[in-house]
């Protein structure tokens, strides 16, 4: 049934996901294709209610379970209501994070057990896979530097820098596990040479879809 492309951004804070998303907008009009963009935790009014609940401060020491539980539920209904009626219709979905982030904050970050997150992944999606995985790479230090320049820090945000060392090894571990899907872009460089990155990954991917 599915006739659209899924495409996901992920990279720890300060790695440039706004801008890379919006090269990946250009990049789907210059190819003519109808999109939608959304996000992770949210992109439903459920799952923005419980980006909330994840982001905001209100709930500091929530236990890691109920993290990991709140942004399946998160997922489960992006999935249902948004993701794949779209690809459905033949759109294609480009969305800042996914399930890869689960494993790289809960799994790498808290240290959930993989199993834990896997058997979550089979039950709400089914073996369901985004096509291309874009990680933004850059260490850190430079990402937190970024980040920290924007806003007030949210609750994954006000994290050690352990926590996010973690975090970007277990992305990269995943690439290593499915080179084919997650590609690796390196955000440390200049702005124009990760843009530059992006559209030869996303233009490869446009040419070898069937
Ligand atoms: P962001 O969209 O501004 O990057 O913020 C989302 C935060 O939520 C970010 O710190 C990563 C975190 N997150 C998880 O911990 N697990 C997940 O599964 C997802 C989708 C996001």
């Amino acid at each position: 049934m599915k006739q659209g492309s899924f495409i996901t951004l992920e990279g720890i804070e300060g790695a440039g996901k706004t801008t890379c998303m919006a090269q990946l907008r250009l990049l789907m009009q210059q190819a003519g294709k109808n999109y939608v963009e959304t996000r992770e935790p949210g992109g439903t009014e459920l799952g923005e209610d419980l980006r909330q609940l994840l982001l905001g401060h209100k709930h500091i020491g929530m236990a890691d379970d109920t993290e990991l539980l709140l942004m399946f539920a998160s997922r489960a209904e992006h999935l249902q209501q948004k993701i794949l009626p779209a690809l459905n219709q033949g759109q294609w979905v480009l969305c800042d994070r996914f399930t890869d982030a689960t494993y790289a904050y809960q799994g790498g970050g808290r240290g959930i057990a993989c199993s834990r997150i896997q058997a979550l992944e089979d039950w709400v999606q089914k073996g369901f896979k985004p096509d291309l995985t874009l990680l933004l790479d850059l260490p850190v230090e430079q990402g937190l530097e970024r980040a920290g320049k924007r806003s007030a820090p949210d609750r994954f945000e006000s994290e050690a820098m352990e926590f996010f060392r973690k975090v970007r090894q277990s992305y990269l571990d995943l690439a290593g596990k499915e080179p084919g899907r997650v590609k690796i872009i390196d955000a440390s460089l200049d702005l124009e040479e990760v843009l530059a990155q992006i559209t030869s990954v996303v233009n490869n991917f446009l040419q070898n879809k069937p």
